[in-house]
């Protein structure tokens, strides 16, 4: 065998055992965690737009746990869209700053809103900023949450939420890229059960 044959084989192998690794490790990270908070005092919603529905899935999740009301924030713009379409006309908003209508949502009966979020051109996605702008958020508490694809800042997306909303109220971020193996359900939960009110 030559001597490149050999190290193709070797790195093949290791890569194949890397990948092998990954999936055990997420499979019984995800398995073995459980969620140990308990907010039941307080009354909470969940709001979220979802494109492609990754940012639902992760509202969902939460839901699972947290067993309390989901609304999704939604804007007819965006519908029957696709994605060439959608990259589009969000480019001709941001060059113009104009905002999407949105869905009413009532959210004076909550003490503690989860937003959840697409991230949109370093940003959050604009139906979500439609409805941070567009309802007050005063003495309530923001929890954000984020699905992304490329390179994000969660900081300046946690300073957008807040400048968006005029509350400073805005706990730690869950931010993911939404990838099977990326250890989704045992990160959040360990998200959830670290909010501390
Ligand atoms: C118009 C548009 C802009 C996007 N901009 C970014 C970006 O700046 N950074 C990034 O990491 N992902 C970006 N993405 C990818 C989305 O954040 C990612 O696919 C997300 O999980 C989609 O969530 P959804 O299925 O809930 O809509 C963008 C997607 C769209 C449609």
């Amino acid at each position: 065998m030559s001597k490149i044959v050999l190290i193709s084989s070797i790195a093949i192998i290791t890569i194949l055992a890397l990948i092998l690794l990954i999936f055990a490790l997420n499979w019984y990270l995800n398995k073995n965690v459980s969620y140990t908070n308990n907010l039941s005092d307080k009354k909470i919603l969940i709001a979220y737009y979802s494109y492609s529905n990754h940012t639902e899935e992760i509202a969902n999740m939460i839901n699972q746990y947290l067993n309390c009301d989901i609304v999704e924030i939604k804007s007819e713009e965006y519908e029957n869209k696709n994605i060439i379409e959608l990259n589009k006309l969000v480019n001709q908003q941001i060059k113009n700053e104009t905002l999407p209508k949105i869905n009413k949502i009532d959210i004076s009966n909550y003490d503690l809103i989860f937003v959840g979020s697409p991230v949109w051109k370093d940003d959050v996605a604009l139906p979500v900023k439609s409805f941070l702008i567009n309802n007050d958020f005063n003495g309530k508490i923001i929890i954000p949450f984020y699905t992304f694809g490329g390179f994000v800042d969660k900081l300046r997306l946690d300073n957008q939420i807040k400048e968006y909303s005029h509350n400073d109220s805005v706990l730690p971020s869950f931010l993911t890229v939404y990838f099977k193996f990326a250890f989704i359900e045992y990160r959040l939960t360990k998200w959830l059960n670290g909010i501390n009110l």
